[in-house]
């Protein structure tokens, strides 16, 4: 595998800082070849509370993406956060002329190898989530939780106070660190802003082993760097989540649209208007015929007899994904707010879906496919997902040629779309997202599975990828990608734009050799080349 270099002298100026005097000095522009069969000595001789595995490695070679392999050299499995400082000061001390590189594995759910460490050491997060997980109740509650932790946990620890975390992801078998590496979306975001503007303090530990706590106030260079931050800059050990009070009952409504500017429309009105819903998402439907029963398995409906009884008829659809959360004691007031909000919308009115489940059924529904998917063996094959952010005034110009030419049919996967606010987004942080105030989410959450046919979906899955990108990119679009994945240096400052210098100085100045997550491929070890 190839890796860009860092370059970074070349091309920024600002570079040529205090930080980079110890490479200046010491650094070779070419890469020197470790002695490999020295590592493992090394960090066998290293005093830690947990224990590192050479031998038992295949595991952190691998991925929900499933394409991507890389064997590391060791993976450590810490019980304490003075483990990861130890081992990453220890690799920091070796200095440039080592290639041993440090990545934290959440439930290296990444889709292209981005928690791997080729020949390097992966951190395994989850032996670090402990029983002190510790929620706060009182007026603005938060908890706080160990970055291995899963969402789930989360979920059912704060539950106990009668308290939650706002914004969520869909699935929640992700670790904190893992969703707060990228962003963490789902339909609560366009209310709350993503996960990463949910979070208050953060203890880090950084590519130079310190262990640091950082919030607005306190290390806020760090702090904001970190959100979003793809792993570059430090391995979260810790992380304090804002709660709220938590629903017990969640109605979740469907509706149809064949319009795509009538279903635009009304997704944009709803996350604008005051009183709303507390989730808005929503999905494509292309190419199917028949009547639309049981078309997402994860939906557990009632279903009024005429919704199941709609013919598809094989046009492409636009789904409208609702959920207003309440209590039991409130279901006369939630009905009639519910009535009065879809009586503002357009959709086909015989196309109601409409179930009621308990708050922890709704936020856990992806991991009833995943059984189901697991059953049938259709859950570790490859995932070629493509998400990407785009902005409003260029999303009917996406849906025409995307929906309506590229994709034939939505049967490798869902594909998601929705609409959020960019005013929830804090630019502080690492993300990268559109200019404009309104931008869509549009997720392709393809899974290559083998046809009988014999065709090779994986292939027939990538060429739509980038058939998908080409047009954004011809059509300047100006999308970004999220969950983004390149492999050469001028992609990433290309994708980060007027944010690439920011992002490279905190580069400089939090991991100054490149230990930390080298399978986003941003920036290569050791590697400096001049002039
Ligand atoms: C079924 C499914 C549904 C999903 N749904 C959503 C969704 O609705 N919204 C959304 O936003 N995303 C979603 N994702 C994507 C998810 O956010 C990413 O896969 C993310 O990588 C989280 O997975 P993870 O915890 O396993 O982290 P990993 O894949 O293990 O790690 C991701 C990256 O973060 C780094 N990292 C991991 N832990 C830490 C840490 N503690 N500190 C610093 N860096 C760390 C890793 O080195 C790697 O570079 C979904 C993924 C799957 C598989
Ligand atoms: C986005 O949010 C901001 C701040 O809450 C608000 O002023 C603006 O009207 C919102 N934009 C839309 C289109 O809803
Ligand atoms: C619908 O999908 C089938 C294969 O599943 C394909 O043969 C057909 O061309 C598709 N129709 C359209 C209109 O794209
Ligand atoms: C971030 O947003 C604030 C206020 O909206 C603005 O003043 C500032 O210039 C923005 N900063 C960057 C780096 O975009």
């Amino acid at each position: 595998m190839r890796y860009p270099p860092v370059s970074l002298l070349r091309q920024n100026n600002i570079l040529l800082i205090r930080g980079i005097t110890l490479l200046f000095l010491s650094c070779v522009t070419i890469r020197i070849s470790l002695c490999f069969s020295s590592v493992p000595s090394t960090l066998k001789a290293l005093s830690v509370d947990g224990h590192f595995n050479f031998d038992e490695v295949h595991h952190a070679a691998r991925d929900f993406g499933n394409r991507y392999q890389f064997l590391p050299e060791a993976v450590l499995h810490p019980k304490s956060v003075s483990d990861i400082a130890t081992t990453i000061k220890h690799i920091w001390q070796m200095g440039p002329h080592s290639e041993l590189t440090v990545a934290a594995r959440g439930h290296g759910h990444s889709l292209q190898g981005q928690s791997q460490a080729h020949r390097g050491v992966v951190i395994n997060m989850e032996s670090l989530q402990g029983p002190d997980m510790q929620v706060h109740p009182g007026n603005s509650p938060y908890v706080d939780v160990s970055g291995g932790e899963l969402w789930i946990n989360i979920l059912h620890e704060s539950l106990k106070y009668g308290l939650a975390p706002k914004s969520w992801t869909d699935y929640l078998h992700l670790t904190v660190g893992g969703t707060l590496s990228n962003a963490g979306v789902s339909g609560q975001a366009f209310w709350h802003g993503p996960q990463i503007s949910n979070v208050h303090q953060l203890e880090v530990v950084t590519g130079k082993g310190e262990v640091v706590t950082c919030s607005e106030k306190q290390n806020s260079d760090l702090f904001h760097g970190v959100l979003g931050g793809l792993g570059q800059f430090g391995i979260i050990t810790r992380a304090r989540i804002a709660l709220e009070p938590a629903p017990c009952k969640v109605k979740w409504i469907r509706v149809l649209y064949t319009d795509f500017a009538t279903f635009a429309i009304d997704q944009e009105n709803l996350i604008s208007v005051e009183k709303t819903f507390d989730y808005i998402e929503g999905f494509v439907i292309i190419n199917r015929t028949g009547l639309l029963n049981n078309w997402r398995s994860s939906f557990n409906p009632q279903d009024p007899v005429q919704a199941s009884q709609f013919n598809s008829d094989g046009r492409t659809l636009f789904c409208l994904e609702l959920a207003k959360y309440f209590h039991q004691d409130e279901t006369d007031r939630v009905n009639q707010e519910i009535e009065n909000l879809l009586s503002q919308l357009s959709y086909i009115t015989s196309t109601l879906f409409q179930s009621e489940v308990t708050y922890v059924e709704f936020l856990d529904r992806v991991h009833v496919s995943e059984l189901k998917l697991r059953s049938r063996g259709l859950w570790e094959v490859p995932h070629p997902w493509l998400n990407l952010f785009i902005p409003k005034s260029k999303i009917k110009d996406f849906a025409n040629e995307v929906f309506g030419n590229i994709l034939t049919e939505t049967s490798n996967g869902p594909v998601l779309i929705y609409p959020v606010n960019k005013s929830k987004w804090d630019n502080r942080t690492s993300i990268v997202i559109p200019e404009e105030d309104i931008f869509y989410l549009v997720a392709f959450l393809t899974s290559a599975v083998p046809s009988s046919s014999g065709t090779d979906g994986l292939e027939h899955i990538l060429t739509q990828n980038k058939r998908i990108l080409e047009f954004c990119e011809t059509a300047h679009l100006g999308v970004k990608q999220y969950l983004p994945h390149y492999s050469a240096q001028e992609e990433w400052q290309t994708h980060f734009g007027p944010r690439w210098e920011v992002f490279a100085r905190r580069k400089l100045a939090y991991d100054p050799l490149a230990l930390l997550a080298p399978g986003q491929r941003i920036f290569q070890k050791a590697i400096i080349t001049f002039s």
